[in-house]
């Protein structure tokens, strides 16, 4: 296992955000942008673009893991899939008339919530609503969130022919005790069986999701994981760091924070999740990402063409991203946009036509020059500048003392990222954000760096 040092951890280990965008959220500035500048900003960039992405969030989950992070809605009632897929798709209708005649769909995902809660049927309905609207274009990815509780063969047979070729899959741990602490309700049989089913049904890329940093989670569990891993062989792996924002997600408080392994603890379970997935022939491939050399997504890293969005990181370099949905963001590249969080206010506008922005940001060209680079280190740990520029300059004098701490190598107009350096990639991130610096967070704001 590599060495492991306690004091950069513990000088590092400071709330950061984790740059699926620029500025991050907390410092955009549009409170409820005009739906009609928004929409203008949307068919500029698909002027430019031609093919686009597309975010679906369905936010319904039937039973909470109290670790969750993320937007969603807990309930048993199915009654409340078919209303929110006619929101969808007469938010899409509202996107789809301001888009040139001869716009392509790059790339689809479906995420949550647990995508897996509406029926096969009623996803076929959406997707289809959307598809005969605008064609895919040559190599578009459909990818969706599978939890393994609930996506059926059904589910996976449905939305193989609809053309999804890519599955991510919720494992978390496989430890089945460990996930009942977090009242997540899965077996290992139920992660095998998803990712055999979808691989016969023809899935070329399977994707699991794991975290480290649970609740009472040790280093035999992240031994025990990769043993299954070492049979079950994903070709991707995102390996998170679990995010711990109990001030936003109040079920975090449903176990002990003291039963959270934290500094070097957690960096622990990295560190070995690390060497054992190297072990097994998986590459980092970036913040908490690792694919088999075969997979496009580590194709992507080795020739410099990976991209990161809202998404997460992704081999389409597509840069209009419209997302539908509750609480879903979209990225015009120049501009931001929110939705309505709960999925009833959402809705309610959406029926009265109207699209529910709550907030945005319509990005500086200094915002765009920082975005370019927090992207550039974000997936190639590196970055490089032709022209100076005071944003810069600042950036550069902030990162002297992880110079001094091994973390980068630094020129006037280039920096790099060191192996050691990786373990803090957020840190490296934050001295390019101009914004953060003028205005430093008085509440919490962020997760923990490690
Ligand atoms: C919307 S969720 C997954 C979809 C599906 N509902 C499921 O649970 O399988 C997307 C991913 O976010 C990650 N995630 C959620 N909460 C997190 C947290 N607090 N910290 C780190 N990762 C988290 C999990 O790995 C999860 O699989």
């Amino acid at each position: 296992m590599a060495h492991i040092d306690t004091a950069l951890l513990s000088k590092y280990d400071i709330a950061a955000p984790r740059y699926t965008s620029y500025p991050t959220v907390p410092y955009w500035t549009a409170e409820a942008p005009d739906p009609a500048l928004w929409l203008e900003r949307v068919a500029q960039a698909a002027q430019t673009d031609r093919v686009i992405s597309l975010y679906i969030h369905l936010p319904f989950c039937e039973s909470l893991c109290t670790y969750c992070g993320c937007n969603k809605h807990i309930t048993k009632n199915h009654r409340v899939e078919s209303p929110y897929v006619q929101s969808l798709l007469q938010e899409w209708a509202m996107y789809r008339r301001v888009l040139p005649a001869n716009v392509q769909l790059g790339e689809v995902h479906l995420g949550g919530g647990t995508p897996t809660f509406f029926s096969p049927e009623n996803l076929r309905s959406l997707l289809e609503g959307i598809f005969k609207t605008i064609p895919p274009a040559p190599n578009a990815e459909f990818s969706f969130e599978a939890h393994p509780w609930s996506a059926s063969e059904e589910h996976l047979a449905t939305l193989a022919d609809l053309g999804f070729r890519r599955i991510s899959v919720g494992v978390q741990d496989f430890d089945e005790d460990l996930m009942q602490l977090v009242n997540r309700r899965q077996t290992i049989a139920s992660i095998e069986q998803v990712t055999e089913k979808a691989r016969a049904l023809g899935f070329t890329s399977v994707n699991y999701d794991l975290i480290y940093g649970l609740p009472k989670q040790t280093p035999e569990h992240i031994e025990r994981d990769a043993e299954y891993l070492a049979r079950l062989l994903p070709d991707r792996i995102a390996f998170y760091s679990y995010a711990h924002v109990p001030w936003l997600k109040r079920s975090q408080t449903a176990y002990s924070e003291a039963d959270l392994p934290a500094g070097a603890a957690k960096r622990a379970l990295y560190e070995s999740g690390r060497s054992l997935l190297e072990d097994l022939g998986y590459r980092d491939i970036g913040m908490d990402h690792f694919a088999l050399p075969h997979d496009s997504l580590y194709q992507a890293f080795e020739n410099g063409s990976m991209h990161r969005n809202f998404m997460g990181y992704t081999t389409t370099q597509t840069r209009l991203m419209i997302g539908l949905g509750a609480s879903s963001i979209g990225d015009t590249w120049d501009a931001f946009a929110q939705t309505e969080k709960t999925f009833t206010a959402y809705q309610e506008a959406i029926s009265a036509g109207r699209l529910p922005l709550i907030r945005g940001h319509f990005l500086s060209e200094e915002d765009q020059l920082l975005r370019r680079h927090i992207l550039n280190l974000m997936t190639r740990y590196e970055t490089s500048w032709e022209t100076a520029h005071p944003a810069l300059d600042a950036a550069i004098a902030r990162l002297e003392p992880m110079l001094a701490d091994g973390l980068v190598q630094l020129s006037p107009m280039r920096v790099q990222v060191t192996a050691q350096g990786q373990a803090f990639l957020r840190n490296v991130c934050m001295a390019f954000d101009a914004h953060y610096w003028r205005r430093q967070p008085q509440g919490q704001l962020f997760s923990r760096a490690v």
